[in-house]
């Protein structure tokens, strides 16, 4: 099923969101080359330098097909993440898009100039609800939305897509500013919360609380991507728990198949 996105004609509908499985360049290529379902690999978030992200346990499902997790933004820097997807091999018919996060407009900028060069397109996490600094408390503002994305569309030539947060009493007003900024495309949503797990009294994750993903955010990402399509026509590329049918009132690209 040929599917037309942001410039390129794609060989699947289907996208695999940021961070779940595609944290290594093999894994990337892999997909690349046996997937034909999967037109779009979003990479894990990468960084200005590099981040050990919190310890383990980082990732815990709490019921089935409901997942908590505060990785914390585990990435290499951005030098040496554009090093190694440099050395992919991008077929015609799919899309890279590279997630890019920063703790400042400035940072994303630095980011977005490195990581250019070896993308499709650039998604910017505007929208990570449990590092500390960086993400959500950016994507709940409508007008850090706009700098952010107009600064970056500024110094790249390739398209730009924010990644919005669920946590907001009006996606839709940072839906617009995305616009107002240049946005190419939306994604929406990233994890819901943060929320709390424990197990015997104790904390699950080592972060204690961490976003929430997986059939129960279903809902949620629903109502998000039916409030953005009720004020753009921009493209929206789908996460939150998969299996959303491809139609044309609530999305352009049905969500993934692989992380819930
Ligand atoms: C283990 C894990 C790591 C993630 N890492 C990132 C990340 O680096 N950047 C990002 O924008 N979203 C990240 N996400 C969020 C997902 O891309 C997605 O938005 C979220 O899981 C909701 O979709 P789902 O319910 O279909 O999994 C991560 C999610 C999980 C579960």
């Amino acid at each position: 099923m040929k599917t037309e996105f942001l410039g390129k004609t794609l060989s699947g509908p289907f996208t695999v969101p940021s961070g779940i499985v595609t944290t290594a360049v093999p894994i990337i290529q892999y997909m690349f080359d046996h997937m034909p379902q999967i037109g779009v690999i979003t990479t894990k978030s990468v960084g200005p330098v590099p981040r050990e992200g919190n310890r383990e346990p980082v990732y815990s499902q709490y019921s089935p097909g409901n997942f908590v997790n505060a990785v914390g933004l585990t990435n290499p820097g951005a030098l040496v993440a554009a090093e190694a997807m440099a050395k992919l091999r991008i077929p015609e018919d799919r899309f890279l898009l590279v997630s890019i996060f920063g703790g400042s407009l400035e940072e994303f900028v630095e980011v977005a100039k490195i990581m250019a060069p070896v993308a499709d397109g650039l998604e910017l996490n505007l929208s990570c609800p449990h590092a500390k600094g960086y993400g959500m408390a950016m994507g709940q503002d409508p007008e850090m939305v706009r700098a952010i994305t107009a600064a970056v569309k500024a110094v790249v030539d390739i398209p730009v897509v924010p990644k919005l947060t669920p946590n907001t009493p009006n996606i839709g007003e940072i839906a617009l500013a995305a616009a107002a900024g240049g946005a190419d495309g939306i994604c929406a949503i990233n994890t819901v919360g943060p929320g709390y797990t424990a197990s015997h009294g104790h904390p699950v994750l080592s972060n204690g609380a961490g976003g929430m993903s997986g059939k129960g955010v279903l809902p949620i990402a629903l109502k998000c991507v039916r409030e953005i399509r009720e004020v753009t026509d921009l493209p929206i590329l789908v996460a939150g728990a998969s299996a959303v049918p491809p139609t044309p009132e609530n999305l352009s690209m049905p969500a993934h198949p692989l992380s819930a």
